[in-house]
């Protein structure tokens, strides 16, 4: 794509120093850590890193890391595995481990992995550059201690060209029973809205046209930061910050994840109902269809309270999408607990839900716990949740036939060049042919009016309408 922009060259940061080699990112786990990684990315190459065609011939190699199950974690170890042979005929090759695993193992990582140079926790991810400059001084480095994180001062290296994310609040301050997230992202840290307005107002002069604010409880936003109103309200809340940057002019399309029940307001829903740029999807976990389970886990609201939320987005925006993520088979959930489960998924309908079966992790309450269930359940009550899943997410998809969607283009389809791909403002993945019916044609970045024709589980098929 062409940009018509001026930029403006900044001499000392943007300028890249002495070729250091190639570097190699791979990241695992949740949207924060796929922002952490294009921040470490733009960090390597202001230091004079090139991006390396594959894995296998980087310079430096680092693994942004999750923690959340156990699964993740030991794929981390066997991607290290194969690096750190790597290391032993490459001696030169620099080897990081960064984000939650890096954080929950610290030092333990070091004896595991000896050939280790970097083990960095979430909150040192901007501190990148000092900790290697330690590496290249001979040293081991292991960065997890708490950190007040810094404001990003280079120019993050982002994945896509139109959509960004943004980061408002890093951290949690929850203690669901299940969860090592508080543990290794440390306690909440909300942004200052003057320094989130100047990154969007500098990602819209680059001609991004749709953002996403990142927390990994973003309904406490604020909560950390100063200020009531006369009115005795607390100021800078999550709704507050949508009100101060919805108009950077550039920006189309602007979203927020993840959130939380027990924080979401109406208040938040009539926002994003009265905000044009707001888009009509909300990604809101409940975790769980019963009020036991519900309290076992911390999680601090009822159904009843989940189904109000809902309900009242269904009021306001009858055309909202609704995302979600549960767990299944948490220790002692019985079978009529799960079915409570399954019975709001079928009520609510939802258009999309993350599924998981539990899994204990270091340092939670839940994993103590003696009624653990066997993997045998939650192998069966994972498989026949997402066999209801994949139903109901195509039911509420047939609901797009016919219909005309907005659709922002972000790609070219990597299996078909003659057609784009972009998503709904619900935030469906839609593919279209690229030219109209005049043979005009249309790329990235385009808002473009499509019309749907196909419905499949997770994406749209369409042409653009006349
Ligand atoms: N902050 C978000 C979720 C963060 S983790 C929230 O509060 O909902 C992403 C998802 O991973 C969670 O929603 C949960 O469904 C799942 N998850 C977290 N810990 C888990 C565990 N120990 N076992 C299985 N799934 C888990
Ligand atoms: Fe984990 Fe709960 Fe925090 Fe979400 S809100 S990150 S589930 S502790
Ligand atoms: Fe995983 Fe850490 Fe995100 S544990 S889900 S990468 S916060």
């Amino acid at each position: 794509m062409i940009s018509t922009q001026t930029q403006t060259i900044q001499p000392r940061f943007n300028e890249p120093m002495k070729n250091r080699g190639s570097y190699w990112i791979t990241t695992f786990g949740c949207q924060m850590n796929k922002a952490d990684s294009e921040r470490m990315a733009g960090i390597l190459r202001n230091m004079g890193y090139e991006e390396a065609s594959t894995e296998l011939n980087a310079d430096l190699v680092l693994y942004n890391t999750c923690t959340i199950r156990d699964n993740a974690e030991q794929k981390v170890y066997s991607y290290l595995g194969r690096q750190a042979q790597r290391k032993r005929s490459s001696p030169h090759l620099k080897l990081v481990v960064a984000g939650c695993v890096a954080q929950q193992e610290g030092e333990a990582l070091l004896r595991r992995v000896p050939e280790l140079d970097l083990v960095m926790g979430p909150q040192h991810a901007n501190r990148l550059e000092t900790l290697l400059n330690q590496v290249d001084n001979g040293q081991q480095v292991v960065a997890t201690d708490e950190h007040k994180i810094i404001e990003d001062v280079t120019t993050a290296r982002r994945d896509s060209k139109i959509c960004a994310w943004v980061n408002v609040i890093y951290g949690c301050n929850e203690r669901c029973t299940y969860c090592v997230v508080p543990s290794v992202r440390g306690k909440e840290q909300s942004r200052e809205p003057k320094a989130i307005k100047l990154e969007i107002e500098k990602l819209a002069q680059k001609g991004y046209k749709e953002i996403t604010l990142l927390g990994q409880n973003i309904d406490a936003y604020g909560r950390d930061l100063p200020g009531i109103t006369s009115s005795g309200r607390r100021q800078n809340t999550l709704t507050d910050l949508l009100y101060f940057i919805h108009d950077v002019q550039g920006i189309e399309r602007i979203r927020f994840a993840t959130s939380h029940p027990r924080y979401f307001t109406t208040r938040l829903i009539k926002a994003c109902s009265e905000l044009p740029k707001l888009c009509e999807h909300f990604h809101i976990p409940f975790q769980s269809g019963n009020n036991d389970v519900l309290r076992r886990m911390a999680r601090g609201y009822t159904i009843e309270k989940y189904k109000r939320i809902i309900y009242k987005i269904k009021e306001l925006m009858p055309n909202a999408a609704i995302s979600s993520d549960v767990i299944v088979a948490f220790p002692g959930e019985t079978e009529s607990q799960f079915k409570n489960t399954i019975q709001l998924i079928k009520e609510i309908g939802f258009d999309q839900v993350n599924t998981a079966a539990y899994s204990p992790r270091p340092n939670t309450p839940a994993a103590k716990w003696p009624d653990q269930l066997p993997e045998e359940v939650k192998v069966n009550r994972l498989k026949e949740l997402n066999i209801l899943v994949e139903k109901i997410a195509r039911q509420r998809n047939n609901r797009y036939i016919n219909q005309i969607e907005e659709i922002l283009v972000e790609n070219i389809n990597r299996k078909n060049n003659e057609q784009l791909m972009g998503r709904t403002r619900t935030n469906r993945l839609t593919f279209f042919p690229k030219r109209n019916h005049q043979n005009k044609s249309y790329s990235i970045g385009d808002l473009v009016k499509v019309e749907i024709n196909e419905i499949r589980s997770f994406s749209l098929g369409g042409v653009i309408a006349k």
